[in-house]
């Protein structure tokens, strides 16, 4: 990928610093994004550390801002990168709230995704372009749909029991989203050079998705992490599906230790994926460019 520009949201630590690893082995400059400055630095130090002359930029964004998001998007667009990897989320207490009163698990995981890769998405390529949206584990998150009616989680509806849980219980559906958000996105890039697939990264150890955690929940993250691989391990399928040769022209799937893998049958229903565009439209501000429930959702 020498000559090539990738992007990778939430590249200062865990899962998205091993992305930028691996993209700046292939060769491509890589831009890292995520809110801190700091964190940004000392990450970007590391992968220039671990290969000397890698192009390494960083670029600190707080992604639940979205007028942040939508100046990223217009810098990015100047550097035309073939790659970006959405891969940046959080955990959010429940009454953690964004300036413009979004839940900050909503704005970060799914609506940042959804403004920054549309964005880019208008601005037709020089070559072949692969986005790619880090999720979650699809059987996991089957247990969790994504409440149409209460996007912004203001009602607290079916987040269960006990309320440590419902953080992630928010941030579960979040990540349905991000599936949602590829099928639909997939069937308005088709015919195009742009390709868009998801990846569950696996459950992986020692990041700092649970920091936020209390009670059940962080005793619950202590346990997974006694028995999960690290975060190099997580950045295998992101990679492979930005990066491989093998999978040019893939798109509208969503991978599990690289192998396509269903999605529960509440993110790939047309008219749930259609209503979850328009309200994402919505709250982003952008048209929604609608699409007639029964579009063709390649790859599910
Ligand atoms: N770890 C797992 O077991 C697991 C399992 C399934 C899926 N995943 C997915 O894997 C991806 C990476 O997670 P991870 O485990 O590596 O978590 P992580 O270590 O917490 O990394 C999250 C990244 O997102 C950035 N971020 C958070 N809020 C942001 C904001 N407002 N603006 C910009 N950047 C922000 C963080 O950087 P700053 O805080 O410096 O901004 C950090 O770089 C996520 O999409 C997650 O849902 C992880």
């Amino acid at each position: 990928m020498s000559n090539a520009v990738a992007v990778v949201t939430g590249a200062s630590g865990g899962i998205g610093e091993q992305i930028a690893v691996g993209l700046a082995a292939s060769g491509a400059t890589v831009i890292m994004v995520a809110r801190s400055y700091e964190r940004l630095s000392r990450a970007a130090e590391r992968v220039g550390h671990a290969f000397p002359g890698a192009g390494v930029e960083i670029d600190p964004v707080d992604l639940g801002d979205l007028p942040q998001v939508r100046a990223l998007a217009e810098r990015l667009i100047a550097r035309r990168p073939s790659v970006v990897v959405s891969n940046a989320a959080v955990i959010a207490p429940l009454d953690d709230r964004t300036p413009a009163g979004l839940h900050r698990t909503l704005a970060v995981n799914h609506l940042a995704p959804y403004l920054l890769l549309r964005l880019l998405a208008a601005s037709p390529p020089d070559c072949a372009r692969r986005f790619v949206v880090v999720g979650a584990s699809p059987r996991g998150l089957a247990r969790v749909p994504v409440d149409l009616d209460d996007l912004n989680a203001e009602t607290r509806r079916g987040l269960g029991w006990p309320p440590s849980f419902r953080p992630f219980v928010a941030y579960g559906r979040t990540k349905n989203m991000n599936a949602m958000f590829v099928y639909a996105m997939a069937s308005r890039l088709a015919g195009t050079s742009t390709t868009i697939n998801g990846a569950h990264p696996g459950i992986i150890k020692g990041t700092g998705l649970g920091r936020h955690s209390r009670g059940a929940l962080k005793l619950f993250g202590s346990t997974l992490n006694l028995f999960t691989p690290a975060s190099d391990v997580g950045a295998e399928t992101p990679l492979w599906l930005a990066t491989d040769p093998a999978i040019e022209g893939v798109t509208g799937s969503f991978f599990v230790d690289r192998t396509a893998t269903g999605t529960a049958p509440h993110t790939t229903d047309p008219v749930r994926i259609e209503s979850l565009w328009r309200a994402s439209a919505r709250l982003v501000g952008m048209p929604a460019d609608d699409v007639a429930p029964g579009a063709d959702y390649r790859g599910r």
